[in-house]
């Protein structure tokens, strides 16, 4: 099989309606997308992306409303969350619904829902009757797809259809947070910052190395990985340390005797975020046997930036 690549709403929603998997578009990265009210479906979400079972999965709904179906209660304070940042990149982890099969969540009590800000999918979303189980459209391990094509040079043999949305315009995974204790505790940085979250419900805990959730491989250091040695520190220090042929994944110095990506020449974290897992790809596919990258200033989506690549750094690799 061959996946098809196109933009055809109606065709998405006949598979989704037959318990094929369709990949979609998100403004954080590519989903791989089953009806996640139906066990079989969502089963071949594992398979296909070769995930572990215990490893749950994000509920995408079309808007607020759509919340009552998969979660028991909605405290005030994941209300206000849903009011000030949906759509867009915030999944918030609530009790689950009995409608929500265990394979969805792992079977934890608890289950992760965001509304997404992409406007091809919210129309998806809107003309099924049931909401999309969906984790990032990659194998299990590797750097999450930003593009329709990202997708296809990995899952292409294995999906029907990916829904062409364009190039995600955020780039990094949503932000996940737990309201299911009193004080919210974000559990993955991403799209949305702890600065904006703050503003909007005060003081919340943040803990992504020991997630409430350790059965979460999605937390565990080594994730969204390159093939390639990765190592992320003073750029400088790290060419003159380092033997052979280097490729470079800087912020906004550039490097012109080495293979070099720039995230944004102007220093914009935004810019930065939406260009890192293409940068990451690209390079891991670059002659150079080792990726070389420096932190980023650790505010706003820096936070989430330096997170991935201290994830991608720690990949043990033979
Ligand atoms: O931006 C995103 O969130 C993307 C797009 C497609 O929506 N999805 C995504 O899914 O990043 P995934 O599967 O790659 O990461 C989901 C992570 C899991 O690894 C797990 O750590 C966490 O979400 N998660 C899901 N349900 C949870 C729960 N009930 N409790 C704690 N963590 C949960
Ligand atoms: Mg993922």
């Amino acid at each position: 099989m061959k996946s098809r690549i196109e933009s055809n709403l109606k065709e998405a929603k006949v598979l989704l309606e037959s318990g094929e998997l369709v990949a979609i578009p998100t403004e954080t990265v590519y989903g791989l997308a089953a009806n996640a009210f139906q066990a079989d479906a969502v089963i071949r979400i594992f398979e296909t992306k070769n995930r572990p079972h215990f490893d749950p999965l994000i509920v995408h709904v079309a808007g607020i409303e759509g919340v009552s179906e998969v979660v028991a209660e909605t405290p005030p304070v994941a209300l206000k969350l849903m009011q000030t940042f949906w759509p867009g990149p915030l999944t918030i982890v609530l009790r689950k619904s009995s409608k929500i099969p265990d394979i969805v969540t792992s079977g934890l009590d608890t289950v992760g829902v965001r509304m997404p800000d992409h406007a091809l999918t919210l129309e998806l979303l809107r003309s099924l009757d049931f909401p999309l189980a969906a984790p990032s459209a990659n194998p299990f391990g590797y750097i999450s797809p930003t593009s329709a094509q990202h997708v296809a040079k990995q899952l292409g043999d294995r999906i029907p259809y990916i829904l062409d949305g364009g190039i995600c315009s955020v780039g990094v995974e949503s932000t996940i947070i737990d309201c299911t204790s009193q004080t919210p505790v974000v559990l993955r940085l991403g799209g949305t910052t702890i600065e904006q979250i703050t503003e909007a419900i005060g003081f919340v805990e943040v803990n992504t190395t020991s997630s409430s959730a350790p059965q979460a491989p999605g937390m565990t250091l080594s994730h969204y990985a390159p093939r390639k040695h990765m190592y992320i520190g003073s750029i400088q220090n790290l060419l003159q340390e380092i033997e052979g042929e280097v490729s470079v994944l800087s912020f906004q110095d550039s490097y012109p005797n080495y293979r070099n990506i720039r995230l944004s020449e102007t220093g914009d974290l935004k810019e930065a975020a939406r260009n890192l897992f293409s940068a990451m790809r690209m390079l891991d596919a670059d002659p150079g046997h080792v990726i070389i990258g420096e932190w980023l200033p650790d505010v706003g989506l820096g936070r989430a930036i330096n997170d991935r690549l201290r994830r991608a750094a720690s990949q043990a690799k033979s």
